[in-house]
């Protein structure tokens, strides 16, 4: 157990301090779904680190676990259906699970933050869009009207929405997809927070959008030395931001690396297929190598490796024996018994 680090300033206000440069520590985190058909267990023991001016990655299949693991640290997931049996997640030393809700709320949002996909339906229709950036100001730090509204529009002019001063009223249906996910980063990171969670940000965009949001978060977090977690099923889009990036594969992580030695070469056969996927210009018009089959039925999850029906290096072990994530190379987990082959391969 780590020591908590923070300190009560007058007003009673809990200000966090990292530890060891550690912003938010997931340990052994699980959580499974209680449903009429079943117990769907969709994370199954994930433990990962996230350090000041970090970009970690999350990679992984649509249904492998990393908007719920998002959730679960953000405290959004509706319990019930949700149960964590298992596992820590510290934000600067305070487990974030067991907190008080009033210090929770403290912590969630103006310390943690998340952007979603999709930015029309987490923006309120009905109010104008530099009304609802003041309105951050105006809640959290007890800015008058006036005040809050100019913090507004210079947040906006921060994340390069044209004109921001004249559209400051305008209702977020009279923005493009682009500019909404904009106004979403604006929102998320109008108090400053250490932690920035983007939960693939960018896959409703089209392409250049995409990189111009991407490089937008880029900006933003060496500007302010967050954390940033960005989650994508796209390596493709995070290969140039992310420092280190975690593969998931049904609620674990399967490989753990440097981006740049995971892209060079990958230590898990599912990475692998997943850099086999990725679509490239000089590709155009083939049939993208892809890996087969589906992803397991996370109510009945394969013994052994989860990966094994669809991989092409499965023996006998594979499916009896539940291989361990483990350092195989220096600075490199991979969740493979036969990882080091991967590796020379
Ligand atoms: N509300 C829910 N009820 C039941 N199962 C859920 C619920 N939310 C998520 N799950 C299960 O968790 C799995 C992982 O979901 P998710 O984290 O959203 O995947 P992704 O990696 O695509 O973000 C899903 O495939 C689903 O089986
Ligand atoms: S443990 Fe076996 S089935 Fe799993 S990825 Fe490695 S070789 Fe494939
Ligand atoms: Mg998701």
């Amino acid at each position: 157990m780590t020591t908590e680090t923070s300190t009560r300033s007058a007003n009673g206000e809990v200000t966090y301090t990292p530890q060891d440069g550690r912003l938010l520590e997931v340990e052994d985190l699980h959580v499974e779904f209680h449903t009429p058909d079943g117990i769907a267990r969709a994370i199954n023991g994930v433990s990962f680190d996230l350090h000041e001016g970090e970009s970690l990655a999350i990679l992984g299949e649509s249904g492998s676990g990393k908007s719920v693991t998002a959730q679960a640290i953000m405290g959004i997931l509706d319990m019930p259906p949700a149960v964590i049996p298992h596992g820590y997640i510290r934000y600067c030393g305070h487990d974030l699970l067991t907190m008080p809700e009033e210090q929770r709320r403290k912590t969630r949002g103006p310390e943690v933050s998340m952007i979603f996909q999709d930015a029309l339906s987490s923006l309120n229709p009905v109010f104008p869009v530099g009304w609802q950036i003041a309105e951050m100001f105006r809640i959290h730090r007890g800015m008058n009207k006036s005040d809050a509204l100019e913090q507004a529009v210079r947040l906006m002019e921060r994340v390069q929405i044209p004109a921001a001063r004249d559209r400051v009223k305008a209702y977020p249906h009279q923005f493009s997809g682009g500019m909404r996910q904009r106004i979403m980063i604006a929102m998320a990171i109008a108090l400053d927070p250490a932690v920035l969670i983007a939960d693939e940000p960018t896959t409703a965009l089209d392409v250049t959008v995409q990189a111009q949001i991407m490089s937008l978060l880029q900006e933003l977090q060496q500007e302010r030395q967050m954390g940033l977690i960005l989650i994508t099923h796209d390596l493709g889009v995070v290969a140039d931001v992310a420092d280190r990036i975690v593969v998931m594969y049904a609620g674990r992580l399967v490989e753990k690396a440097d981006v740049h030695d995971l892209y060079r070469n990958p230590a898990h056969p599912y990475t692998r297929g997943l850099l086999e996927s990725i679509p490239r210009l000089d590709q155009k018009g083939q049939t993208l190598a892809a890996i087969g089959g589906l992803p397991p039925n996370l109510m009945r999850i394969p013994p052994g490796c989860a990966f094994n029906p669809r991989c092409r290096m499965a023996q006998d072990v594979c499916r009896t024996e539940l291989p361990p994530l483990r350092e195989v190379a220096p600075g490199r987990l991979s969740a493979c018994h036969f990882a080091e082959e991967v590796i020379d391969a």
